[in-house]
């Protein structure tokens, strides 16, 4: 099993991130959708969903939303949110997606780069692509490598739920990977994260290959101009030809 087949599917991954920013996240969907103009009812996948946040709050807004997940954990606890105009199912994002073409595909909070053939990374654009109508929209939120490594901090202890994480991260080549280490019930265990970082160019040939034009590049999830230097995020917004 690949690491985020497994660690993803854990309880224990939930446990870690039970902070996630729900606030950030719905500022996010709101100025997202606005700069794209999607009118409501459009049609929107969130791939890599996971506990469903940008999801639930995109359907809120009016959109028909399928959120779309490999964790079965996470798609288990999605469907609690369920309605007519949103629904969740597990899907590796490698795999054609099995839906009528939609306005947009929101690949977000670092949901890319975790694989280690270069051909997943081009499946998944494919699938993509194919997955949307013709001038529709693809948003890859991804890491800003170089905030990566100018704010990398090696070793933490997060506590959750009477668990100490210990983490360390570093760089190895072209990949971040975040250690963890905790013990639980007298058992110890070690999981981690990998993910490439692929830079601009590479991103950029990808989607172009699998027929997008990027439109624009953000930096931050209020839609400043990415930065090389120091925006937190690299948000690439990608048009269907
Ligand atoms: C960093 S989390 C982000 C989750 C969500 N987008 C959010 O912002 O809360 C990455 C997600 O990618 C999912 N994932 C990992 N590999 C995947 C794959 N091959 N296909 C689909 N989802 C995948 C994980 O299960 C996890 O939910």
């Amino acid at each position: 099993m690949e690491w985020f087949e497994s660690w993803f599917d854990t309880p224990y991954y939930h446990m870690l991130y039970s902070n996630r920013d729900y606030t950030e996240a719905e500022i996010f969907i709101t100025k997202l959708t606005q700069d794209l103009k999607l009118p409501e009812n459009s049609c929107i996948i969130d791939l890599a969903c996971g506990k469903g946040r940008h999801s639930v709050f995109l359907n809120k807004l009016g959109y028909q939303v399928l959120g779309l997940d490999l964790s079965q954990q996470s798609i288990e606890f999605d469907h609690q949110f369920e309605n007519e105009n949103l629904t969740f199912k597990v899907h590796d994002m490698r795999n054609p997606i099995d839906a009528e073409p939609v306005d947009a595909i929101f690949n977000l909070f670092t949901s890319f780069g975790y694989f280690d053939d270069e051909q997943d990374d081009k499946k998944v654009f494919d699938s993509v692509s194919n997955g949307l109508k013709s001038g529709g929209y693809f948003v890859l939120d991804y890491l800003n490598e170089e905030f990566v490594k100018n704010t990398l901090v090696p070793e933490t202890v997060v506590h959750r739920q009477g668990i100490d994480f210990n983490i360390t991260k570093k760089i190895e080549g072209r990949h971040v990977i975040k250690d963890i280490k905790f013990e639980h019930e007298g058992q110890s265990f070690h999981f981690f994260e990998k993910v490439k970082l692929h830079t601009l160019d590479a991103i950029k040939e990808y989607a172009e290959n699998s027929g997008f034009e990027r439109v624009k590049i953000c930096g931050d999830y209020v839609l400043n101009d990415f930065t090389k230097e120091t925006s937190p995020r690299c948000i690439n917004l990608f048009k269907k030809k």
